[in-house]
């Protein structure tokens, strides 16, 4: 497809990166020019860049394609950067990475007990994310401003999953320090002192879990370590490290993409009056304000699938083993799909966003994140009735294939000091 491109440079997977800034200051104007071309065979990193709605949902939700980067091509950047961290070759399958990079059929006996305890953990969760958002929003009351980032949308997720997992209150200060270090596991580019401490937190995290196992084998309690040791001891063919590397997952794969995503739906509202007066004057809006966040400031950019075999997509036919990068961001803003696409609008109805990904790989704690920014947007919203944006220039985290803020400065205005529950 690259010959029918037209003129003009095509930008490739490195230029995609949140390490970019030129990418992070305006990623439409690298996505722009490869929608010219958007099934792009990118040279350098030897992925295919897929960048129309119809082919990423198509990928996404094909479940024949592989996921684990050793599969893809070895010359391929998705390849080469997980190589670095391979385990010993004596690991067993399901003991070699989480859920996120692992194919069938352990991808599915593993996923499976876990999806089942967890959403019905996160069905019944509402009350406890209440309280949880209700004590982070009366720990900055009096004050005049505050970085959202740091003291709302950090927090609140991790706070959430903790509860949810089982975690101490008393231990809560740790579990938020692991959490945090941990998630410098998502950058390739990491350097080796973050290396280390993200080892350092790994372990100190894997340790807790295995003492909350024991614990709860010993007395059962109503949180999810309980329900995976129940669920192995009922048959789930699950390990021991097996249960712990996807219970490290949910911290992994969901805090910081939920703070991007409350901190996003903070400033799109704010930057646009018109619809946070329709959510403040209708509150059941709050979901929709949710999708539209998704859709239009996604928190993942980009996730990858791998050829199992020739694979044809927009005309051409790709070899086994080559990484097709779905560039979710692009995608959601897919002129022929979203009318208007880059508005940010409550309103909109039709074709859903494919911010959590699609078919066997879709994203675990979607309806965790999407509870969590509803409730969070509602209750913020409901107890800050004058909240203001000040000017400020907008940092974006640098870590690839995400789009979170630094920073969100806020001006919060006196409080409302009876507050409601959500709708
Ligand atoms: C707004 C917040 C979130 C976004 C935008 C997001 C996005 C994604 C995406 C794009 C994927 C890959 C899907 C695919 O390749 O088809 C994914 C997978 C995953 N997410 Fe999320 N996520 C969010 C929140 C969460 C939360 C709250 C959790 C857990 C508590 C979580 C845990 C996971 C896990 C474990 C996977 C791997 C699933 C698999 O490969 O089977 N995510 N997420």
């Amino acid at each position: 497809m690259d010959g029918e491109c037209g003129s003009g440079p095509i930008p490739g997977f490195l230029d995609l990166l949140a390490a970019n800034p030129d990418y992070s200051r305006d990623p439409e104007a690298q996505l722009g020019p490869l929608r010219r071309c958007p099934v792009h065979r990118d040279p350098l990193s030897r992925h295919v860049l897929l960048s129309r709605y119809a082919d990423a949902r198509r990928i996404l939700n094909d479940d024949s394609l592989w996921r684990h980067p050793s599969r893809a091509d070895p010359e391929s950047i998705f390849a080469r950067f997980v190589a670095v961290r391979s385990p010993p070759p004596d690991t067993p399958p399901g003991e070699r990475s989480s859920i996120l990079l692992m194919d069938a059929p352990d991808h599915r006996r593993i996923r499976a007990p876990l999806q089942k305890a967890f959403h019905a953990r996160v069905f019944r969760a509402r009350p406890l994310i209440e309280a949880v958002i209700h004590e982070a929003l009366g720990g900055v009351a009096g004050r005049a401003a505050i970085d959202l980032v740091a003291e709302l949308a950090i927090p609140i997720p991790i706070h959430a999953i903790a509860a949810i997992l089982g975690v101490a209150r008393d231990r809560l200060l740790e579990f938020r320090q692991w959490s945090e270090a941990i998630i410098l596991t998502l950058n390739p580019f990491r350097s080796a002192e973050e290396e280390s401490r993200a080892q350092a937190a790994a372990e100190a995290l894997h340790g807790h879990f295995r003492e909350l196992m024991a614990a709860r084998r010993r007395a059962s309690a109503d949180d999810l370590v309980s329900d995976m040791v129940e669920a192995q001891a009922g048959g789930a063919p699950l390990s021991d490290t097996e249960i712990i590397l996807n219970l490290t997952a949910l911290l992994v794969g969901g805090n910081l993409t939920t703070t991007d995503l409350i901190a996003s739906g903070v400033r799109l509202l704010l930057e646009h009056p018109a619809e946070l007066r329709k959510l403040r004057a209708d509150p059941a809006l709050a979901a929709a304000a949710v999708e539209e966040t998704l859709r239009l400031e996604g928190p993942v950019d980009f996730t990858p699938r791998i050829a199992p075999g020739p694979i044809e997509i927009g005309g051409e036919t790709f070899d086994e083993g080559t990484p097709l990068f779905a560039l979710l961001r692009a995608a959601n803003r897919d002129p022929e799909v979203f009318p208007d696409p880059d508005r940010f609008d409550l309103s909109r109805r039709g074709a859903p966003h494919l911010a959590f990904g699609g078919g066997a790989h879709s994203c675990i704690g979607a309806a965790l994140a999407r509870l969590e920014a509803r409730l969070f947007l509602s209750l913020f919203f409901e107890r800050f009735p004058a909240v203001s944006l000040p000017p400020q220039a907008f940092a974006w985290r640098r870590l690839p294939g995400f789009r979170g803020l630094e920073r969100l400065e806020v001006v919060l205005g006196p409080p409302r000091h009876r507050p409601r529950s959500a709708p």
